[in-house]
């Protein structure tokens, strides 16, 4: 971990206030702009020198033989995996002949800010080059949220005491070389010349622009991207366009004094499709470009700004007395939406667009990690993830039927749709993403009543994942339905029977689908529901198996797990963590260790399947085994330490979420953000602190409570139509709404309508619990005394 973090800390802003090259890679992700179409990582504008140079399209992957040693029936045959595309964000300088290089010569001073209300990355810097003369260049970036395929940079650049010959070079450039594959597998395949040129020209004049069109060649995938400037510089000034395969460039020359500045403004295109043809592509990029210079330089920025003032209206959160926090949930959020903003039809992946870990691949953590935060602050945004699931169901269906199963067996990883892990022990077997799936509809629709979505993806993602449920679980002779053979979200048990975890959300999705099949019968049957299948899944899900050890008075996390022999926390150093990189698999499975919240992630998302007491006692038990080698793991852990009463413990765990990527608590950083933890730190504070539920049936619940430390929280969500604000102080909670006609909720289990006139409700005192343990060595970092 790094413990002086190398960002401000400010509310809304994050500030790098000199360049620190060990930490490069890391803040190309922490810095890194999207709007769930484009990605762009933070890379220094001269591309040089980089951690990686990144550039993504959303499911803009190639294909990679997944080949095995021992291959069996129905293994992937083929992974898939994101590319670093054409490159638009490189701007280069010459001064008097010199490259501007952060390497050379010296840095008088350098800067960058994320705005997280403005969505623009600033850089400043004041660099004298090798032979003496000095320079300060301003540069602006940003990737449209309102318009789709454009991004745009300013970039400004001034002689600070003498007349300078300055040479500005704006390239596209194809094929960058990338560093070498690291040999984590949590790292990407990165192919090293994924594209191939098909198309390239410039154009000079006025206008000086130029578009690049590759292919990829087993994904057989085309990408055009275009740039267009605008130049304002001295009257001494000449420009020039060129292009090859992989690059194009404008040059721009000028003799620069001092009172005067060379800028430009960078369009930038971006187009891609498995159909188009080279001409429509081009067309697409050439336009989109002409539409962002229409509205200019200000006005991208102005939209940025009112789009991003809109999403913080019904999703701010403030942290009043821990200003780290304060920043990382904002921070948070601003990545949340911007992996989510502008997907259309398109998947969140794991790192959303900031960087290659995990190939690019989309997971569960979508649906149940950054799904609920955007249903409840942006929920058309959660709708188009949903919206992808549908539309990849074809092949989800047929991966059922190569597995011999009913319904839609959706995949573990992907890109495109098809199923990409390799190890299907902790791949395929986790079914329990389809449930997952069918948690993020119901918890969709209750948020929105959207009834569009409810008919046209709601009803058929539930109706296929029921299906699945149905042909993958059966009836013992005591009539229990048992699910056998699967992995639940803790990847250190495998293929294991009954997880408790899957049974309880199968549960869900069987009695959700029979529910709604019976609201929308017309619908169901044009998808062949007949009365006795949808009776079938309300007998399956009433007669869910779910494992309870009696003896121990706890939830087993699947059938015989409490009887396995504990790890050996003490004998494991400190530096063998990720155990998954130091012991074999067939140790971890069958032994009593946990690597993510499983159990305990049940007792968030089925709340009233287990008793206050059943939870106090599972969330104990599994915290002494649970060694959180998974950055999924913390925020689930925090939710549910609140709720029992361990507000410390939850504390620390909010700030172990939301501080993963800021202070690189992972290592991992700089293969891209955790989307999933920097969610989670929103779900810690609403769920874990705001005590937010949204039951299958009933009101909106909160049962508010605050941890020593915090003296105020307040937070903004969307729900049914309404802005609802909740803030916690030390004598008591406000309600209010914001936006909206009156709502019912329940405050600490009692029913309320909360209206536009604030209403301060008491908190019931807490009854402090003894600390529960941790694993050896597996202590988290303490919030108090933090200072
Ligand atoms: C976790 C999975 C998660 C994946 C991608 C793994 O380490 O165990 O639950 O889906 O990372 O974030």
């Amino acid at each position: 971990m790094i413990s002086n973090a190398p960002y401000g800390v400010e509310p809304w802003c994050l500030t790098e206030s000199h360049l620190d090259l060990n930490l490069i890679a890391q803040s190309e992700s922490v810095f890194a702009l999207s709007n769930g179409h484009i990605g762009l990582r933070g890379n220094l504008d001269e591309g040089d020198p980089h951690g990686l140079p990144g550039t993504y399209l959303n499911s803009l992957f190639e294909d990679r033989p997944l080949p095995y040693a021992e291959a069996g029936y129905g293994f992937p045959e083929m992974g898939q995996t994101v590319i670093n595309v054409t490159n638009g964000k490189i701007i280069r300088l010459l001064v008097n002949d010199e490259p501007f290089d952060i390497r050379y010569g010296t840095v008088q001073s350098h800067t960058r800010t994320l705005d997280l209300r403005g969505g623009t990355l600033t850089r400043n810097v004041v660099w004298t080059s090798p032979a003496g003369h000095t320079v300060d260049i301003q540069s602006v970036r940003l990737v449209s949220l309102t318009q789709r395929a454009v991004a745009a940079i300013s970039y400004r650049v001034k002689p600070v005491d003498e007349t300078l010959r300055l040479v500005l070079m704006s390239e596209l450039v194809a094929n960058e070389e990338v560093p070498r594959q690291s040999a984590d597998p949590r790292a990407a395949a990165i192919l090293s010349k994924p594209l191939t040129g098909e198309e390239h020209y410039a154009v000079d004049g006025d206008n000086p622009r130029a578009v690049l069109v590759h292919g990829t060649e087993s994904s057989k995938l085309r990408l055009a991207a275009g740039m267009s400037h605008a130049i304002h510089g001295p009257a001494k000034m000449s420009t020039s366009t060129e292009s090859f395969d992989d690059m194009a460039r404008l040059l721009v020359a000028a003799e620069v004094a001092p009172e005067e500045e060379l800028s430009l403004i960078k369009y930038l295109g971006y187009g891609w499709s498995s159909q188009r043809t080279r001409p429509a592509l081009i067309d697409q990029v050439v336009g989109a470009i002409a539409a962002a210079k229409l509205t200019g330089w200000d006005g991208l920025l102005a939209e940025q700004r009112q789009f991003l003032d809109e999403f913080w209206e019904g999703a701010d959160v403030e942290v009043d007395g821990d200003v780290e926090i304060q920043q990382a949930v904002r921070f948070g959020l601003f990545h949340i939406i911007q992996a989510g903003a502008r997907t259309e039809n398109r998947p969140i992946p794991a790192k959303g667009l900031t960087g290659t870990g995990y190939d690019g691949h989309t997971f569960w953590d979508t649906e149940t990690f950054v799904l609920p935060v955007l249903t409840y602050t942006w929920p058309e945004a959660a709708a188009d993830a949903l919206r992808w699931r549908y539309a990849v169901m074809d092949k989800a269906k047929s991966h059922a039927v190569e597995l011999g199963l009913d319904g839609a067996a959706f995949p573990w990883r992907t890109i495109r749709g098809q199923e990409c892990s390799g190890y299907w022990p902790a791949g395929t077997a986790a079914f329990h993403i389809n449930a997952d799936i069918a948690n993020a509809v119901t918890k969709y629709l209750d948020a929105t009543q959207d009834e569009k979505f409810e008919r046209e993806i709601g009803l058929p993602l539930l109706v296929e994942t029921a299906r699945l449920w149905r042909s993958l679980g059966q009836h013992d002779s005591h009539g229990k339905f048992r699910i056998e053979g699967v992995t639940g979200p803790d990847e250190y048990s495998a293929v294991k029977d009954n997880n408790l975890y899957t049974n309880l959300m199968a549960q869900h999705n069987l009695a959700a689908a029979a529910e709604l099949v019976e609201k929308l019968d017309k619908e169901a049957r044009e998808l062949d529901v007949t009365a006795e299948e949808a009776a079938s899944w309300r007998d399956a899900a009433n007669d869910m198996y779910i494992p309870y050890d009696h003896h121990l008075k706890v939830h087993p996390q699947h059938d015989g797990f409490t009887s396995y022999a504990r790890w050996d926390f003490k004998a494991t150093p400190e530096d063998h963590y990720p155990l998954l990189l130091h012991y074999p698999y067939f140790q971890l499975y069958r032994k009593q260790v946990v690597k993510q919240a499983d159990v305990v992630l049940a007792m968030q998302l089925r709340p009233s399947s287990f008793t206050d007491e059943q939870k106090r006692r599972n969330f104990d038990y599994y915290e002494a085994i649970t060694v959180r080698d998974s950055s999924l793991s913390p925020c689930t852990q925090a939710v549910i330490a609140a709720e029992v009463g361990h507000l410390d413990l939850a504390y620390d765990y909010l700030a172990e979420a939301a501080l993963m990527d800021l202070q690189d608590r992972e290592h991992n950083t700089k293969d891209g953000v955790h989307i999933a933890s920097l969610a989670g730190a929103w779900t810690a504070l609403v769920g874990g602190f705001g005590g937010m539920r949204a039951p299958s049936s009933g009101a909106l619940a909160f049962s508010p409570k605050l941890p020593p430390g915090i003296i105020c929280l307040s937070f903004r969500m969307r729900y049914r139509g309404r802005i609802v604000q909740v803030k916690i102080h030390d004598h008591g909670v406000d309600y209010l709404l914001l936006a909206g006609d009156p709502l019912e909720i329940t405050h600490h289990g009692e029913p309320l309508t909360i209206t536009g006139e604030p209403q301060t409700l008491e908190i019931p005192p807490a009854h402090p619990l003894p600390p529960p343990s941790q694993p050896f060595g597996r202590v988290p970092q303490s919030r108090h005394g933090r200072e």
